[in-house]
C-alpha cells in the first residue's frame, strides 16, 4: 500500500497528514480556526477561507517534515474536495492540484463524510491499536458531527448508501448552539461532554425525537428549543422577567440531561439502522464521536462498535490519506479538472 499526502480544508481546520498503508499515521497536523470563530459561536465561510490561505503552506510543510518525508517520496496527493464550504474546499483542492501537478503524483479527491467513516482504521505511529479493528460488511456507519448526523449502510469502503440524514440541525451543532445559550464557549461539545459528568442526566426531561417508528432520520432543533425554553422561559407564557445566567449544579444538570437525550436518540437510530440493513459492525465517526456518554452507552451494544482514536474524531487529513489508499488500489484517480462541491456524494 502507498504512502499519501492528503489536505483537508472542508470546514473551520486546514490540516494535512501523511498516511502510510492505509492505517499508519506518520503525521496529522491540524491547525483550528476555533478561536477565531468562537465569537460567534459558529463557523463565519468568509473568514475560514482566508484563514485556510494563511495556513496551508505552513500546514503541509509541517506534515512532511513530521513524516520525514519529501514530496518525491509520496506515492500520490489525496484531498476532501466534497462536501464542505465552497470558500474552503477551493483552497485545499486548489494546493492539492498544484502539488499533483508539480510533483507529478496521482491526485485523489475523496468525500469527507465517508473519511470520517474511515477513520476508525487510523492507527498512530509507535503505538498498538488498544484492540484489532476488524470491520466486517455490512456495517453501519454514523458520521456526527457539527455539520453532518447521518446513517450509511457500507458493503465495503467504497460502497456506501445514505440511509437516514438530520432533517435539520446536526448534533453536533445542536451541541454548539446549547452551549451559546448557556453561556458557555466554542465548540460546544467538549465543554458540555465535561459539565454533564458533573450533572444528574435524569434532572430535566428533554424530548428525544425519534419520528416514524422505523425512521432513521434526525431532528435536533426541537431539542435545542427545549433547552432554550428550559433556560428563558417560554415565549408569551412563563418568559422571566431578565436574562438567567445558569450556574453550578443546574448548569452540570441541563448539560447532562441534554447529553442524554441526544445520545439515546442516536443510539435508537443506530439500533434500528443495524436491525434494517443486517449490519455486521458499526462504525461512527465526527467531532461527536469523541463524546464521552456516547462512547459508554455504546459499550453495550449487541455489535461490534467501533470509534476512532480521539485525534481522529474532529476533522483530520490523516482519514483522507487513509481512504485513499483504498481508492489507490482500485486505481480510482482524479483528473486535474477536479472541482470542489458542497454536498457529499454518497446519496439514499
Ligand atoms: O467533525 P468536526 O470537527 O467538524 C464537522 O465536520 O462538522 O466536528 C465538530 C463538532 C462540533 O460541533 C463540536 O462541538 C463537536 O463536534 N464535538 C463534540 C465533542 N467534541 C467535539 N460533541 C460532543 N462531545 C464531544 N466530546
Ligand atoms: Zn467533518
Amino acid at each position: 500500500m502507498p504512502a499519501i499526502l492528503a489536505i483537508e480544508s472542508t470546514c473551520d481546520e486546514t490540516a494535512a497528514a501523511v498516511v502510510v498503508d492505509g492505517t499508519l499515521v506518520r503525521s496529522n497536523v491540524v491547525a483550528s480556526q476555533a478561536a477565531i470563530h468562537a465569537k460567534f459561536h459558529g463557523v463565519v465561510p468568509e473568514i475560514a477561507g482566508r484563514a485556510h490561505i494563511e495556513n496551508i503552506l505552513p500546514v503541509l510543510k509541517e506534515a512532511l517534515e513530521q513524516a520525514d518525508m519529501t514530496l518525491a517520496q509520496v506515492d500520490a496527493v489525496a484531498v476532501a474536495y466534497r462536501p464542505g464550504l465552497i470558500g474552503s474546499l477551493l483552497i485545499g483542492v486548489t494546493a492539492a492540484k498544484t502539488l499533483a501537478w508539480a510533483a507529478a503524483k496521482p491526485l485523489i479527491g475523496v468525500d469527507h463524510v465517508q473519511a470520517h467513516l474511515y477513520s476508525v482504521m487510523l492507527q498512530s505511529q509507535g503505538e498498538r491499536p488498544t484492540e484489532p479493528v476488524q470491520v466486517v460488511f455490512p456495517a453501519v456507519g454514523l458520521v456526527c458531527s457539527g455539520g453532518h448526523t447521518a446513517l450509511y449502510r457500507l458493503d465495503d469502503w467504497t460502497d456506501i448508501r445514505l440511509i437516514g440524514s438530520t432533517l435539520d440541525d446536526a448534533v453536533g451543532e445542536a451541541y454548539d448552539k446549547v452551549s451559546a445559550i448557556l453561556a458557555q464557549g466554542y465548540p460546544g461539545g467538549p465543554i458540555l461532554d465535561r459539565l454533564a459528568r458533573q450533572g444528574d442526566p435524569k434532572a430535566v426531561h428533554f424530548p428525544r425525537t425519534l419520528l416514524g417508528r422505523d425512521s432513521l432520520d434526525f431532528s435536533f432543533s426541537g431539542l435545542k428549543t427545549a433547552v432554550l425554553y428550559h433556560v428563558r422561559g417560554v415565549p408569551g407564557k412563563n418568559r422571566p422577567p431578565r436574562e438567567r445566567v445558569v450556574v453550578g449544579k443546574e448548569l452540570a444538570d441541563i448539560a447532562a440531561s441534554f447529553q442524554a437525550a441526544c445520545v439515546e436518540v442516536l443510539t435508537v437510530k443506530l439500533k434500528r439502522a443495524a436491525k434494517q440493513s443486517g449490519a455486521r459492525c458499526i462504525l461512527i465517526g465526527g467531532g461527536v464521536s469523541a463524546n464521552n456518554a456516547l462512547r459508554a452507552a455504546m459499550q453495550k451494544f449487541p455489535l461490534p462498535v467501533y470509534f476512532p482514536r480521539l485525534e481522529y474524531c474532529t476533522d483530520n487529513a490523516a482519514m483522507s490519506a487513509g481512504l485513499a489508499a483504498v481508492l489507490f488500489q482500485q486505481r480510482q484517480f482524479s483528473s486535474l479538472s477536479l472541482d470542489a462541491i458542497t454536498h457529499s456524494q454518497i446519496t439514499r
